[in-house]
């Protein structure tokens, strides 16, 4: 079992495909105890800063409660809180680190989660940035495990926005040996940089994943085992919302561009979803749609993560 003691998570590439299985298993094992015997609490005593920059219903609540679980103190804090009334990261993080033995932030620019492990001398979990969400991946992850018994060899298609969800299951699947596809417009394609930083984790780790960016959504759906979208404006994009249900015509998950995939494939969103834009009804409230086992799983992903570093 690898040792994660301590450790930062700012996106999936800080992790080896073996701190992966790791997490994954421990996840696996307190979800199982969870369901029957109880799990011992293993931070009593401990706290945790869980700070919010942008609004959360799932990574909140998941996040408070598998603190819970584990006997270590939440303290939730918004905007108006930390990073407010001018005090700098530097300050604010010296402060924190005096109270709390973790910190999970969601914020906007990945540079500022950066700055803020930079300071820390506790370990920094990001919550969701513009650029990744590696909680949401590694629940994801536990959820294929568990629809599919393998991440291995299969093949995920991910249509929409070029975001912080697409750039997480490039790695994801640098770093599982899964193959995955991205498709969205001319423009929203994910950055050149993360699909080179992605293909060299593949290639550094030997895990023999494909990762290909196109603007072709029915090439990247048929012959996947999963299927996931994302919202066309993310959190910070509000404004652009209307301009990109027009950009993304064409990108939607409907039935049958879903009856591309393999006829066992799944279905995922890590939600909150837009019915009627990225997604159908029919399509997220079909018997293969897995959106409430992956939004159950944030908590058991995040209690293991937690569990690990402290
Ligand atoms: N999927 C996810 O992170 O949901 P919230 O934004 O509600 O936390
Ligand atoms: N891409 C979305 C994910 C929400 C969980 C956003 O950043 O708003």
């Amino acid at each position: 079992m690898q040792n994660l003691h301590g450790r930062d998570l700012l996106t999936l590439g800080d992790l080896t495909p073996q701190e992966v299985e790791t997490v994954l298993e421990r996840a696996i094992a307190q979800k199982h105890l969870r369901k029957t015997t109880g799990k011992p609490p293993v931070a009593t005593g401990k706290s945790a800063a869980l700070i919010f920059m942008k609004p959360s219903l799932r990574t909140r609540v998941s996040f408070e409660l598998a603190c819970v679980d584990l006997g270590l103190h939440p303290v939730v804090l918004g905007p108006a809180d930390a990073f407010s009334r001018e005090e700098t990261v530097h300050d604010t993080i010296k402060v924190l680190e005096r109270y709390v033995d973790v910190i999970v932030l969601r914020t906007f620019a990945q540079a500022h989660i950066e700055e803020v492990a930079e300071h820390a001398s506790v370990p920094v979990v990001n919550a969701l940035t513009d650029d990744y969400h590696p909680c949401q991946g590694l629940a994801d992850l536990l959820t294929i495990r568990e629809h599919k018994g393998r991440t291995a060899g299969l093949k995920l298609a991910y249509v929409g926005d070029g975001n912080n969800m697409a750039n997480t299951y490039l790695l994801a699947g640098a770093l599982t040996g899964m193959h995955v596809t991205i498709a969205g417009p001319a423009g929203f394609e994910p950055s050149a940089d993360v699909v080179a930083t992605a293909r060299g984790l593949a290639e550094r780790y030997g895990t023999g994943a494909q990762l290909e960016v196109t603007n072709d959504p029915k090439l990247a759906v048929s012959g996947s085992d999963v299927v996931i979208t994302d919202t066309w404006a993310s959190m910070g994009q509000e404004a652009e919302h209307a301009a990109r249900v027009k950009e993304f015509a064409g990108y939607s998950i409907d039935a049958p561009l879903m009856s591309l995939a393999n006829s066992d494939a799944i279905f995922m969103h890590c939600l909150p979803a837009h019915r009627g834009e990225e997604v159908t009804n029919e399509v997220i409230d079909a018997g293969y749609s897995v959106v409430f086992d992956e939004a159950e799983n944030r908590l058991h992903a995040q209690r293991a993560w937690l569990s690990l570093v402290l």
